[in-house]
């Protein structure tokens, strides 16, 4: 790494960032009892270093699921500077070169759909689509069809319309009141099986969103609100026979579907996108973190064509269309960056990879499970895996939460940082995520295994 510049900063950069900046998801007291903000200057394929020169392994892309395609790459640093050099921002009522070209390479990749609309996070692009669901209520169904159902465990993002289309209660504590016409369905985690006596746990589950609807009017809901394989609230690969039933009950009912890939999208986990596992056809698909590797800001709200015809059916009434502003949805760095993204994934055979690597590491999960006692389930897709954590396997009982964040901080010790589910559901947080660049190599995955091994043996014995 370059430490040119370091020798006579540290203490006033680590001072400067004491007093004022304020962290995400952090408890700042103990940075006024002894403990330095951790300040990272500089990243390289798989690696980070802090300002100190520490070395880290990041199994995390940049700590939540964003760096797809790894550090320093200076094509993506040097397509957005032509760029910006040339044409920066014009509001997005208005096209632009990158985001053009950019629609067209993604809508390849997602047979069925077919419009792009930018902004500049995934909670953004899940906002404008739930207001497209409103504005589809008001205008085709006399104020019918407005409510969005969203799943126990799944999390869609921080604002507060978001949170109240958000299925972890402990990040929405405190945060409340929230909007009105948000409906929650039960989780589809077969570890912690709701329906015992069911013969299949996958249809017992989707049909437990039936009932909602039932329960609910049909009439009353607009759409269905998911992850494909649920992120912060537990790495939950939904069940067999769940999205096909899921699918089934949203056609019968009339009801959107509308796909949060704000995690899974643009190679995470092996496809180009979550629901291309599960045979899944959706009206909204978001996207966000992976979309431009965290090179620059952007989301995608995309729909189908049926959608978008609802906005543009009736050029008289002049409230018809959709009229929502983002004004970064207006830059063009992110729509350039996600072009030169995308080629990288695809030149580097990284989907490939990242199907690789992954089933590779799950086998090393499952293979530390026989030594660790404390592991009570290992699951995930592509380089999107988990483990959770339990005081043991018979009764399930969750890990205390300290001590998963032990294991966490043992392995930073030991260079590699990975991460656990943090606020999300009261009582579980209790899964260690893992999320490494879709670059992994066999001997990243080694390192980041024996790590966690190493830790676990640290922390539990
Ligand atoms: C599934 C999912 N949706 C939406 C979001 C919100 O994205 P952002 O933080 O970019 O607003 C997140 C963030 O972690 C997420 O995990």
């Amino acid at each position: 790494m370059n430490t040119q510049h370091l020798a006579n900063d540290v203490s006033s950069i680590v001072e400067a960032d004491r007093a004022h900046v304020w962290h995400q998801l952090t408890q700042h007291a103990p940075f006024f009892t002894g403990a330095d903000p951790r300040i990272i200057v500089e990243g390289k394929g798989m690696r980070v270093w802090d300002i100190n020169g520490r070395e880290f392994l990041d199994a995390v892309s940049g700590g939540v699921w964003t760096v797809n395609v790894g550090y320093g790459r200076e094509s993506i640093a040097n397509a957005v500077r032509d760029q910006l050099v040339k044409m920066n921002y014009f509001a997005a009522s208005t096209g632009s070169i990158p985001s053009s070209i950019f629609s067209e390479k993604l809508i390849e990749k997602m047979p069925g759909m077919s419009r792009v609309y930018f902004s500049n996070s995934g909670s953004e692009a899940n906002e404008k689509a739930f207001k497209m669901v409103r504005q589809i209520s008001h205008k085709h169904h006399g104020g019918k069809k407005s409510k969005i159902l969203y799943r126990d465990r799944d999390y869609h993002g921080t604002t507060i319309a978001c949170l109240s289309a958000g299925g972890q209660d402990e990040r929405n504590a405190q945060y409340g009141p929230f909007a009105p016409g948000f409906v929650s369905v039960p989780h589809c985690l077969e570890y912690r099986n709701q329906y015992p006596d069911a013969e299949d746990y996958g249809i017992a589950a989707a049909n437990a969103i039936e009932e909602v609807i039932l329960r609910e009017g049909a009439d009353t809901i607009g759409a269905l609100c998911l992850e494909p394989i649920t992120a912060g609230g537990g790495v939950i690969v939904p069940p067999k026979n769940y999205w096909k039933r899921v699918q089934e009950i949203c056609k019968k009912y009339e009801i959107l579907l509308h796909i949060d890939e704000v995690v899974c999208g643009i190679g995470r986990t092996g496809k180009w996108f979550g629901y291309q596992h599960f045979d899944i056809e959706p009206d909204f698909v978001t996207m966000a973190k992976g979309v431009a590797s965290g090179y620059a800001a952007i989301s995608c709200t995309v729909t189908n064509e049926k959608v978008f015809d609802l906005f543009k059916d009736d050029p008289s009434d002049k409230l018809s269309y959709f009229r929502d502003i983002s004004t970064f949805g207006g830059c063009t760095a992110g729509p350039t960056a996600a072009i030169e993204n995308l080629r990288i994934i695809e030149d580097e055979n990284l989907l490939e990879n990242t199907q690789k690597m992954g089933d590779y590491c799950l086998a090393g999960l499952k293979e530390l499970m026989n030594n660790h006692d404390v592991i009570g389930d290992v699951r995930g897709a592509g380089l999107f895996l988990g483990a959770e954590l339990v005081e043991d396997r018979e009764t399930k009982k969750p890990m205390d939460e300290a001590k998963v964040q032990a294991v966490v901080g043992k392995c930073a010790e030991l260079g590699v940082l990975i991460g656990a589910t943090n606020r999300s559901v009261p009582g579980f947080n209790n899964t260690l995520c893992l999320s490494p660049a879709l670059i992994a190599t066999k001997a990243d995955i080694d390192e980041i295994l024996s790590a966690i091994d190493q830790a676990l043996t640290a922390v539990f014995g």
